[in-house]
């Protein structure tokens, strides 16, 4: 266990070429490389990859494989020229369909990731229902304390008010439901019960929209906000299912995060045996080898579509070339390994070890499947209190972290990140997919040593 302590493991201050670049505040170690489940600093040192980057990492970092395939990609092209046909767009599209649940088997990708995924989501929906003569259906209802990213689109169907709040005359109001929680379940009722009464509010607030007006219900499988990674039970996504067919809404499932064997299945939907209409996705599937989102729809969503429906919306960079060569890649790979096996395998594990961090007294919760883990930390578990902001407890959770050769992935936002939840501060253990359970207590262990010396340093 390292114990020394330096200024290396404070925030970067912009000073030199750091100084050109905008808003940028991370810690000093600067990244030479990476491999595995592990990164590596210009000095030498080695860190545990906690969270697999913003819990995007399911392929080990450095496989060649993915190199390999994108290098066969640049030497044919590295982007079609869009009246020609492009092939690596249509073997990575064949193999989603192969791998998306149902009958979701056709696909948009997006340049960026999750927040132009959402767009397009958005945009689908109002033109399918265009296509069905509802031309009053606009209205796409969320979750409160949502996140779904940071364009702004996806901040007017987000639900965490302090992302929205400056953009406010940008964002369109859209109504928002409580999520499940099981803080909130009356002891009387069992997860099951629960989560039927708490899908009703979805029938309330199309009640109170009016049916007509209501083109579509988004949100991640898993909870969000204070209630990051609660896993609900079946009953709740049932109910959601049921409830958009009986009121014309489609759904919209974004599994930006658990897709991609995150959770221990390809998707998290398919845990709740649910099938959504459209399904976001984003960070794993090039497993950041190269920058990609993409919405897959349903077999009736791109009816209208597929008979020559002109779908309203396009990017330069959308299906990159070079990106679809990745995300093929990255598919085989998660086959070919049985990584999406090893997280349901070694998640499981990882979840049977929750007792060593519950020990702590600063950790209130953990929960998750797969390989996906919120820790939930808190000040005071009676009261469930986080710390007040100038004692810094993020910064000294991540500085004393790196000396441990640990990087999570709460802090990496720099000094002026917004605090995510209203309770405690959520960390995640989500590392790249193949890790071992040798592994996993090794990494425990520095989370450990961690969590004991900052605990000591907060007073907790
Ligand atoms: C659930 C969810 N949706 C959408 C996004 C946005 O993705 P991106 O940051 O790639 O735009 C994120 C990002 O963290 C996310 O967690």
């Amino acid at each position: 266990m390292k114990t020394d302590s330096s200024e290396k493991y404070a925030y970067r201050t912009p000073e030199g070429m750091w100084s050109k670049v905008f808003s940028y505040h991370p810690f000093m170690p600067i990244l030479e490389r990476t491999e595995g489940i592990y990164l590596y600093d210009k000095e030498g040192n080695r860190y545990f990859d906690v969270s697999g980057g913003p819990m995007a990492i399911g392929i080990p970092h450095g496989d060649k494989r993915i190199k390999e395939a994108i290098n066969q990609q640049l030497d044919k092209y590295a982007y079609c020229h869009p009246m020609l046909s492009d092939q690596a767009r249509a073997e990575l599209c064949d193999k989603l369909s192969i791998v998306a649940p149902g009958t979701l088997n056709t696909t948009f990708l997006t340049p960026g990731g999750g927040s132009d995924a959402i767009e397009t989501a958005i945009k689908l929906v109002r033109q399918y229902y265009l296509t069905q003569q509802k031309s009053e259906k606009h209205i796409i209802i969320s979750h409160y304390d949502s996140y779904h990213g940071m364009s702004l689109g996806a901040l007017s169907v987000a639900g965490i008010a302090g992302l929205r709040n400056p953009f406010d005359p940008y964002i369109i109001k859209w109504p928002k439901i409580n999520q499940y929680s099981e803080r909130e379940r009356p002891s009387d009722l069992s997860p099951e019960e629960y989560g039927i009464r708490a899908a009703q509010r979805l029938e309330e607030c199309i009640y109170y929209s009016g049916q007509k007006n209501v083109a579509a219900f988004i949100a991640t499988p898993i909870g969000c906000g204070p209630d990051y990674g609660v896993i609900p039970p079946a009953s709740y996504w049932k109910s959601i299912r049921e409830i958009c067919d009986e009121n014309d809404v489609l759904l919209i499932a974004d599994e930006v995060i658990t897709g991609f064997g995150r959770m221990g299945k390809w998707f998290c939907m398919e845990h709740f045996d649910v099938q959504a209409d459209i399904m976001v996705m984003g960070k794993g599937i090039t497993s950041l080898y190269a920058p990609m989102g993409g919405v897959m729809i349903s077999d009736k969503i791109n009816e209208p579509f597929s008979k020559g429906v002109h779908f309203n919306h396009g990017f330069t960079n959308q299906a990159h070339a070079v990106s679809c060569a990745a995300a093929s890649a990255v598919i085989d790979i998660l086959e070919k390994d049985n990584l999406i096996e090893n997280s349901a395998s070694v998640g499981e594990y990882l979840h049977s070890q929750k007792d060593r961090l519950l020990a702590h007294p600063s950790i209130a919760d953990t929960r998750g499947k797969g390989l996906f883990m919120v820790i939930e930390i808190v000040a005071n578990k009676e009261t469930m209190d986080f710390f007040p902001r100038d004692s810094q407890p993020e910064f000294w959770l991540q500085s004393i972290g790196l000396k441990h050769g640990v990087v999570f992935y709460n802090t990496l936002y720099g000094p002026r990140r917004p605090s995510m939840g209203k309770r405690g501060l959520p960390f995640w253990i989500s590392p790249p997919l193949s890790i071992t359970r040798e592994q996993i207590d090794e990494l425990l262990d520095a989370v450990d040593w961690t969590l004991t010396e900052w605990e000591e340093k907060m007073g907790v």
